[in-house]
């Protein structure tokens, strides 16, 4: 299994969503030795934020591009490249201001590209191109937004998250969020990274076990 493994927390050694996403990778490596990792961290390799030259670039067929066009796409057509390589996504990120934090939303702005992440049929259908890849969302979040709680309603990161994704294909993504984190005692936020390192644990082992399922056979 390929992995793509992007963080995108600003915080570097005492990152809640980081620490958990390793925990996570490690978790799924001891299951499928061959793992394979491409890691992007965000807060490192810092996109370029979308520019005018980006946008009509992007919307121009490849084939009419200028080379100043052709160089405003070449970060989001190498990233774009790295994502379709990828068997399994780990997409790990704290909310900010209830929603993603803006390293990602640069990412998301990044990869959704026509012709590459998702196509417009003849006729006027979007399909992503994304299907079939596994995908986990791990957020960390300061408060409780689990449902009953009065931040409940707040949570504009799980749907954007959901329709990003799902215009490129993505239908039926995984979410692990670790809350409340920074706005707890101490007994909570060790309940909350107890209860996301238990789901994190269930989960690598159900994709470990997905890989090594032998093809099934198309005979009889
Ligand atoms: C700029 C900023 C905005 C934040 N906004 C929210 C928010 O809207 N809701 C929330 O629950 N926590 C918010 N937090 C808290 C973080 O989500 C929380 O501390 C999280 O655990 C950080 O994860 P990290 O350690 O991986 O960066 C915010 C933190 C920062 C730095």
């Amino acid at each position: 299994m390929k992995l793509l493994h992007v963080d995108a927390s600003p915080k570097s050694a005492n990152s809640g969503s980081r620490a958990l996403s390793r925990f996570f990778v490690d978790q799924l490596r001891a299951g499928l030795p061959a793992l394979s990792v491409d890691y992007l961290d965000l807060a490192q390799e810092i996109l370029p934020p979308i520019t005018g030259l980006f946008a009509s670039a992007t919307y121009t067929p490849a084939d009419q591009r200028t080379a100043e066009m052709r160089e405003a796409l070449a970060v989001s057509d190498a990233l774009c490249a790295r994502l379709l390589a990828a068997d399994a996504l780990l997409l790990a990120m704290p909310m900010h201001n209830w929603t993603m934090p803006a390293a990602f939303k640069t990412f998301v702005d990044t990869i959704v590209r026509s012709g590459l992440t998702y196509i417009a049929t003849d006729d006027g259908r979007f399909v992503g191109t994304l299907g079939g890849k596994k995908v986990l969302f791990l957020t960390t979040r300061g408060v409780d937004l689990r449902p009953g709680s009065p931040f409940a309603a707040m949570d504009a990161l799980t749907p954007a998250l959901r329709a990003a994704f799902g215009f490129i294909g993505v239908a039926a993504p995984i979410f692990v969020d670790a809350q409340p984190m920074q706005f707890a005692n101490e007994v909570e936020r060790a309940a909350a990274v107890r209860r996301a390192k238990e789901d994190l644990a269930a989960l690598a082992e159900t994709w470990g076990d997905i890989e090594q399922q032998p093809a099934l056979s198309k005979a009889g």
